[in-house]
């Protein structure tokens, strides 16, 4: 589990990536330094096919494992769909729950994100749950309203530092190399942190507090300096090595 003492860095490599992928956790463990490690945990959330071989390559390497999504049951008659319960037994360490791109394209609402959340809780996996606004409702001055909304729609009653991460991110941000400014962002994360001490008390100080949306290396100093703001989910600069490795070293000191 990542350790609320740190930064988190999960890669989330979506739809991509196929066996000769893995490559790229050779060139990571290259430039990863101890000085690295002693800032922040590294994460990476493949696609379901490669969790497997993901796993038994990083077996002795400092890297946490999660998946991109569970079902909200154990087992049953759900064609096509994986369980938290089997994600657990490969070994994963977590799952994103509640993605923009799930919520968008297979019509998932803040109860069956919660649901999964629960299901994830149930069987050992840190949830990282997903939220964050619409260009529209960013524009009609909707964001508190929406991100609050989804926190608390999305959040299961119980959570620790331990077992939840959130992660906001922008949907209009995510892929589009267009970022919130340093304000904007600081203003949702302490509105988020608010949230979560009011719900959890001091266990809600520690939840991490993730930004995601266009993270590069050349923008993750500056946004991982943001008050409230404890780590990056990052899509498309964690495909390779190089663009990985480049945030990777952004990260600051503690
Ligand atoms: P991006 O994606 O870094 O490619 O914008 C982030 C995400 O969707 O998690």
């Amino acid at each position: 589990m990542a350790s609320p003492e740190k930064y988190l860095i999960a890669g989330n490599w979506k739809m991509n990536g196929t066996l000769a992928s893995l490559s790229m956790i050779d060139e990571l463990m290259k430039g990863v330094s101890s000085r690295d490690l002693q800032r922040q945990d590294i994460m990476l959330c493949p696609p379901f096919t490669l969790l497997s071989r993901l796993i038994d390559k990083t077996a002795t390497l400092p890297f946490l494992i999660g998946a991109q999504d569970c079902h909200m049951q154990e087992k049953g008659a759900h064609t096509g769909d994986i369980s938290a319960a089997m994600l657990r037994d490969l070994g994963t360490d977590a799952v994103i729950v509640g993605h923009s791109e799930r919520r968008a394209d297979h019509g998932e609402t803040n109860e069956i994100v919660q649901a999964k959340a629960e299901s994830a809780h149930a069987h050992d996996l840190t949830a990282i749950i997903c939220i964050g606004e619409t260009l529209d409702q960013r524009e009609a001055g909707q964001t508190l309203a929406v991100v609050s909304d989804q926190l608390t729609g999305s959040m299961p009653a119980l959570c620790t530092a331990a077992n939840t991460v959130i992660a906001y991110e922008p949907v209009w941000a995510i892929g589009t190399g267009k970022v919130p400014s340093n304000d904007d962002i600081a203003l949702v994360h302490q509105n988020l942190r608010e949230i979560l001490t009011s719900r959890l008390g001091e266990e809600g100080e520690r939840i991490h507090l993730l930004y995601g949306g266009s993270v590069k290396g050349s923008n993750a100093a500056d946004i991982l300096s943001i008050e409230h703001v404890n780590g990056a989910l990052v899509g498309g600069a964690s495909l390779t090595a190089k663009d990985f490795l480049a945030i990777i070293k952004s990260v600051p000191e503690l």
